[in-house]
């Protein structure tokens, strides 16, 4: 995410069927555009944050959602990861796609050794999804996190970064850079 596309993202922020199962802030789209405006411009782990991006078909230059990662404590390696894909575009393989891409750029370009994940009980793609890309799940958390203002028990899940490089050990796909038009916006 950067200023130039802070807009965007904030547009796709506003679909329904995002915040079911997880908050998803409501600012403003000049706070919001504020906000990331003061993130790093690049991916570092060694940097305490949120790094997000925007998610775009490439055939259409669609934008249809984000993926982030969470740096919490540098000294731990770990990093959180979170992603969402409007329901319109739901069950194409694209949360998986974008997950499995950046989890490979991720461990690629840092010494995180592990990446983190959760969701509630009750978030049964999001649970397929990282079952699906090996993702261990470790415990149940009471209570640790709040969605709609309701405090809710949450899966938490697990990636060494042992397990993700043996299983993935592919050549890293690249991670293209584009600029959207402003035609290519969501509604
Ligand atoms: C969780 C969420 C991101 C999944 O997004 P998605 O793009 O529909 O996920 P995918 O398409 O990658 O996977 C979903 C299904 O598509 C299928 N699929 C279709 N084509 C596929 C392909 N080429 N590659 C992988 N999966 C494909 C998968 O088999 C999968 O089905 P299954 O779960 O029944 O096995 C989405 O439901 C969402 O945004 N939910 C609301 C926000 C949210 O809860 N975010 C997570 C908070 S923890």
């Amino acid at each position: 995410m950067t200023k130039l596309n802070a807009a965007t993202l904030w547009r796709v922020m506003q679909n329904n069927g995002l915040r079911e199962f997880q908050d998803v802030p409501r600012h403003t789209r000049e706070e919001f555009e504020r906000r990331v405006a003061t993130r790093p411009k690049h991916f570092n782990a060694r940097i305490i944050g949120r790094f997000e991006w925007l998610l775009v078909v490439a055939a259409t230059r669609s934008p249809i959602g984000w993926v982030s990662l969470r740096v919490g404590e540098p000294g731990r390696r770990a990093a959180e990861i979170g992603y969402s894909i409007i329901a319109a575009q739901r069950g194409f393989g694209y949360a998986t796609e974008a997950v499995r891409t950046l989890l490979s750029h991720a461990l690629a370009t840092s010494d995180l050794q592990r990446i983190e994940a959760c969701c509630v009980p009750g978030n049964v793609p999001s649970r397929r999804l990282l079952e699906r890309l090996g993702f261990i799940e470790s415990r149940v958390q009471r209570h640790g996190a709040v969605v709609r203002g309701r405090p809710v028990d949450i899966v938490l899940y697990d990636m060494p970064r042992e397990r993700w490089l043996t299983a993935h050990s592919v050549a890293e796909p690249a991670v293209e850079r584009v600029a959207l038009p402003e035609s290519a916006q969501a509604n």
